[in-house]
């Protein structure tokens, strides 16, 4: 069998950064050779699917089958032998995902027990730990500063106590899970080629082991 991929997961409050810096950090990878992927959470799968329509308030459910459907929607992301992340892995893909568990724990754990959220992803947790979680940290006013700018009509408090909460449930959640996962946070108020530089510096020397 050939060389595994390894696994990277993106983690930050909406609007910090993640998906300029997955874009960048793939191409990076693929520059050195890396064969690469990148994909996300919710996905587009069957589970996904509901999940964006509630998103969205298409359809409304109670946070706990919110919770819930985030677990089914991870596992089927996993596990799925179409576009399964276990079987890109397998292939010697490396895979960047854009949120992954410590996205349940922040935002499923302002309305949900803590302990049931974790305690539901254990089995994906078991299954497919990442090599590495990448946390861009910005403040929750950097943040909604950079969502207004992309949308019309936003109930700014809200999402900004919001926002505040989850940033909160992140750190707390990295700070529970500091023995067994392995969490890099950078500093995202800085320019997006700044970060990437340190992302990439941090998936070569802690990811692949090669000294930049
Ligand atoms: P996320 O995927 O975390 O929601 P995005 O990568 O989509 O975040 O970025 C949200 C917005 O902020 C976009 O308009 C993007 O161009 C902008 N942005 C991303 N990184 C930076 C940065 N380092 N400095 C300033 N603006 C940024
Ligand atoms: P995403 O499309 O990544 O939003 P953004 O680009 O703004 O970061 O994620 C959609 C929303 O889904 C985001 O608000 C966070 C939420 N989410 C959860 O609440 N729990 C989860 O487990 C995941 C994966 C996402």
């Amino acid at each position: 069998m050939g060389n595994l991929g390894k696994f990277i997961v993106f983690e930050g409050i909406d609007g910090s950064g993640k998906s300029t810096q997955i874009k960048l950090l793939c191409e990076n990878l693929k520059k050195r050779g890396i064969l690469c992927r990148q994909t996300l959470e919710p996905t587009y799968g069957m589970v996904g699917g509901v999940l964006h329509d509630i998103l969205s308030g298409d359809k409304k459910a109670d946070p706990k089958v919110t919770a819930a459907l985030f677990v089914a929607d991870r596992l089927d992301h996993i596990l799925n032998n179409d576009d399964g992340i276990l079987k890109s892995i397998n292939d010697g893909v490396t895979v960047i995902c854009d949120r992954y568990y410590f996205s349940s724990y922040a935002y499923q754990s302002v309305e949900v027990p803590r302990e049931w959220v974790i305690g539901a992803n254990r089995l994906a947790a078991e299954t497919l730990r990442p090599d590495a979680t990448i946390f861009v940290d910005v403040s929750a006013d950097t943040a909604m500063e950079r969502i207004s700018k992309n949308r019309d009509n936003i109930e700014l408090y809200e999402s900004f106590e919001r926002l505040s909460k989850v940033r909160e449930g992140y750190f707390s959640a990295f700070e529970l899970m500091k023995d067994e996962e392995k969490i890099f946070v950078v500093d995202g108020n800085r320019p997006v080629e700044k970060i990437a530089e340190e992302i990439e510096k941090i998936v070569m020397e802690k990811v692949f082991s090669k000294d930049l």
